[in-house]
């Protein structure tokens, strides 16, 4: 390679001579692919480290002897792909982080380390998940596909979407769980350097994920009903292109959108042509009715359903329905890959959502979910630690300071989730996620527990907080 024995660039250092001797030599041909080529190339092969201030787009054009317009396309292209980090005057800088980048995620489960009791999961109660091995047995094969080109939604399961969505869809389409169909409707919609409106708190991978494709996350405050209309409001001139929102149950907040939130937003929106991002991640574990912004924008609203908190995260899939261009994208994207979700398993889903006993089983985890939700808070208020979940297996727990609570939880041999992985800025106090949905005896300890984080906190000075 061309490029061979190049010392890696320092982070910073202004754009000098030396450096646009080396992008020379590694453009093999002056055009703006070529160019865009050349720069990857190094910055691959770590020639160029991240913070690298590149020449100008003037200097580089007359080195190479292109008009700046190539190097310009060549510097947009490189931007798109996240090579590359326009900082306005101060230069275009190679931007870092190229690795996947699950930060926040890996924080929400790292903490209980093989902790006896460990509420730090977010998932469902194994003991309240209905037998889906079970339900396996029943299916039979029809409408198992040997094309490659079939529609990736069993006709069986689309009938039956079709039937119980909050909205008539212009499209559907099956996945592999809600955060897939978060990953996949990201990739359709957000592009380096868009801005999205996102809840504060939300669920830590999302972040991760639009931290990863290069957008720029703006954090909208909730209250018991759903996202701040003001606060929404006042992020539309900034043109954010989707609003992403949880329908029910939210991780971790435990608020669902009410009706009324719906029409208000759905009105605000008008101003906008952004798309709503809906993720029903809970789905029939959640206690609140289901209500959606694809009621009145169901052109922009892709609403997403998730079954893993139902039926095991194991089962892994999710339906996603509305607007029909983002729907279909995903679609042709995934002809690319792995085509569609075995229909076996969508055949397994459907005889669960349509079994008699399965569906009141269904019914009974989520009253007893709500249940131990309900006696939780309880021991909580009785022992004055603040609390917010009204929906799902989730709570939201005020402390003064999350490191030292979860130290002293860690101490009682439990482990819960970090409030800083799920906020977007800070809260105006520190919080941890618990699944207070594993919960099923043990209680008091738990919340003898928190109260000793509180106290611990609120005694603590000059513990570093994260
Ligand atoms: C808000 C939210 N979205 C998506 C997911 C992922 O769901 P799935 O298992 O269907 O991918 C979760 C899982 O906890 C969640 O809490």
């Amino acid at each position: 390679m061309r490029v061979a024995n190049v010392k890696p660039r320092r982070a910073q250092t202004p754009a000098s001579n030396a450096l646009l001797e080396e992008i020379a030599l590694a453009v093999i041909e002056p055009t703006a692919r070529g160019i865009a080529g050349g720069i990857s190339r190094l910055v691959s092969a770590g020639h160029l480290e991240a913070g690298t201030r590149l020449p100008t787009v003037r200097v580089l054009a007359n080195r190479l002897g292109v008009s700046p317009t190539t190097v310009s396309q060549a510097w947009q292209s490189l931007t798109r792909a996240g090579v590359l980090m326009p900082q306005g005057r101060s230069g275009t800088f190679v931007r870092g982080g190229r690795v996947v980048g699950a930060g926040r995620t890996l924080r929400t489960y790292e903490s209980p380390g093989g902790l006896p009791l460990d509420l730090s999961t977010g998932t469902p109660d194994p003991e309240l998940v209905p037998d889906v091995v079970a339900a396996l047995s029943r299916v039979t094969g029809e409408g198992v596909t040997t094309s490659y080109v079939d529609r990736p939604v069993l006709p069986a399961f689309d009938e039956l979407l079709r039937a119980n969505w909050p909205f008539e869809p212009e499209a559907l389409t099956v996945v592999n769980g809600a955060m897939d169909a978060l990953d996949r409707v990201t990739t359709a919609v957000v592009r380096y350097g868009s801005r999205v409106l996102v809840e504060n708190p939300c669920f830590p991978p999302l972040l991760d994920l639009l931290e990863l494709v290069g957008a720029e996350v703006i954090g909208v405050p909730l209250d018991d009903e759903g996202p701040v209309v003001e606060a929404v409001r006042a992020a539309l001139p900034l043109q954010p292109v989707a609003l992403y929102l949880q329908s029910r149950a939210q991780n971790p907040a435990g608020t669902s959108l009410s009706a009324v939130r719906a029409r208000e937003l759905a009105e605000v929106l008008q101003a906008s042509s952004l798309v709503v991002v809906e993720d029903d991640h809970a789905g029939e574990v959640a206690g609140a009715p289901l209500v959606s912004l694809g009621t009145y924008l169901p052109t922009r609203t892709v609403h997403i359903r998730g079954y893993s908190k139902t039926y095991g995260p194991d089962l892994r899939l999710a339906s996603v329905g509305g607007a029909g261009g983002v729907i279909e994208s995903v679609d042709a994207r995934r002809l690319l890959g792995p085509g569609w979700t075995s229909r076996l398993l969508q055949a397994v889903l459907v005889e669960l959502l349509t079994d008699r006993a399965v569906i009141a089983q269904v019914a009974e985890a989520s009253s007893i979910y709500a249940g131990r939700r309900r006696d939780f808070r309880a021991m909580l208020d009785a022992r004055g630690v603040r609390s917010s979940g009204r929906d799902g297996i989730n709570l939201w727990i005020e402390v003064p300071h999350e490191q030292l609570a979860l130290v002293t939880l860690a101490a009682a041999g439990i482990g819960v989730s970090p409030g800083s992985s799920f906020v977007t800025e800070p809260l105006s106090s520190d919080h941890l996620r618990l699944t207070v949905g594993l919960l099923s005896d043990a209680g008091d300890k738990v919340a003898d527990a928190l109260a000793d984080a509180v106290r611990a906190g609120l005694r603590s000075t000059g513990f570093p907080r994260r």
